[in-house]
């Protein structure tokens, strides 16, 4: 017997790939600042566990496909806010934004046929291309002038006749780049012209910094028939546990496409469901603090990390993650050394190295990303690690 090459050629995530090490690291009582991972630190709000509490159902059922209504009417209000346009049959509940980027692969693609996507670019969406056979055809972007999009005839050379969607994520993790008007236009004619789909991932669209506007392909009339969104409560909300995201697109045939598969798994939980009803009902407050506060841990982690020599990085205007270059040759090693060797008063720290996320390991090699999802506080103590660990990583 023997297991699909599609199986094979996937590797495991990196937010699975270092746990069975951590749990031996934290049997021996040393402490580990957890900035590889986009899992935040803030508490999920009360309403949500109040909801899930309440529920008194006799029997749990399936629930629509598509989601439960009253969570598609929170969300079609959420947009509203944002003056994005949506009806409620435009939304589609999936299990994270996770499942939602399968269901975009699959439902627009066949084997074969290629999606445009950024390099370096959100790590999941390579594991998915394997699983699907959709090939992803990588537009180089770099550190230097903060992973700014390539020109558009560079851009417009990668299309083929087996291009069918650009997939962008605005506010983009691992890099935190948010796209300009300049970038999304290039992006929308080459679309138009091409007649491409375009995936937008923007589950991080709350978190835009230096009172900066946010621009969404979704508010856009001239690709309104083209865009995919996908979304998630995860980040927004702090509540990754709940497994929460959905599509929205008002493209029809594509919405059928993406509810088919949808169809395949019944529903999403009911459960999750009737929690995430009360994020949507959180006032505006909510999200402005939220923001506030990851705008200091931004500003927090970059400052310290610019205290270390050899450090490149440039202040992400969104998300919360940073890809930094760090005064090393291999980042995969330092971070084994800082597992298995580095200890300063029982801490140490944990970052992602950049090769999850590149397709061109000549640019990964010295990159991590650092995700600032703890306290201020923390964060320093963690630079101060990375610090200390360069230290002693570069004198071996
Ligand atoms: C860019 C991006 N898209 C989608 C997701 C999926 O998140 P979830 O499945 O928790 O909704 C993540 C999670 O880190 C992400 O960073």
């Amino acid at each position: 017997m023997r297991v699909s090459n599609r199986s094979q050629s996937m590797i495991q995530p990196a937010i699975v790939k270092y746990n069975g090490l951590i749990k031996e690291i934290e049997k021996t009582g040393k402490k580990i600042y957890f900035l590889n991972l986009g899992q935040p630190d803030i508490p999920t709000p009360a309403a949500f566990m109040k909801a899930v509490n309440n529920i008194d159902d006799e029997v749990l059922m399936y629930v629509d496909s598509k989601g439960i209504l009253p969570l598609r009417e929170g969300i079609v209000k959420y947009f509203k806010n944002y003056a994005i346009d949506f009806g409620v049959d435009d939304i589609l509940l999936t299990v994270g934004g996770s499942e939602a980027i399968w269901y975009a692969f699959m439902a627009l693609c066949d084997p074969q046929d290629e999606i445009i996507c950024t390099d370096p670019v959100y790590a999941i969406y390579k594991e998915v291309a394997k699983a699907t056979n959709v090939t992803l055809v990588p537009m180089e972007t770099y550190a230097e002038n903060g992973f700014e999009l390539p020109d558009i005839n560079k851009i417009e050379k990668l299309i083929t006749n087996k291009t069918k969607a650009f997939i962008l994520n605005t506010p983009g993790n691992p890099t935190g780049r948010v796209y300009t008007k300049r970038e999304m236009d290039d992006i929308a004619n080459l679309a138009k012209k091409h007649n491409l789909f375009i995936i937008s991932d923007e589950v991080y669209r709350d978190f835009i910094y230096d009172g900066e506007e946010f621009l969404s392909f979704a508010a856009r009339k001239d690709v309104e028939d083209r865009v995919i969104l996908i979304e998630s409560t995860s980040k927004r909300f702090s509540a990754c546990g709940a497994r929460v995201g959905f599509l929205a697109t008002k493209n029809k045939e594509a919405y059928e496409g993406l509810l088919k598969m949808a169809q395949t798994r019944l529903s999403v939980s009911y459960i999750d469901q009737v929690g995430a009803v009360e994020l949507f009902k959180l006032d505006k407050n909510y999200l402005h603090n939220q923001l506030a506060e990851y705008e200091v841990r931004r500003d927090t982690i970059c400052d310290e990390l610019l205290k270390i020599d050899g450090v490149v990085l440039q202040k992400p205007k969104g998300a919360f993650h940073i890809l930094v270059k760090l005064p090393i040759d291999d980042a995969e090693d330092f971070i084994q050394f800082l597992l298995n060797e580095f200890n300063y008063e029982g801490e140490t720290v944990l970052i992602t190295p950049g090769a999850d996320f590149y397709f061109n390991e000549s640019l990964s090699k010295n990159m991590v990303r650092i995700s600032y999802v703890l306290k201020a506080e923390d964060l320093k103590r963690a630079a101060l690690l990375l610090r200390i660990a360069l230290d002693e990583y570069m004198k071996k």
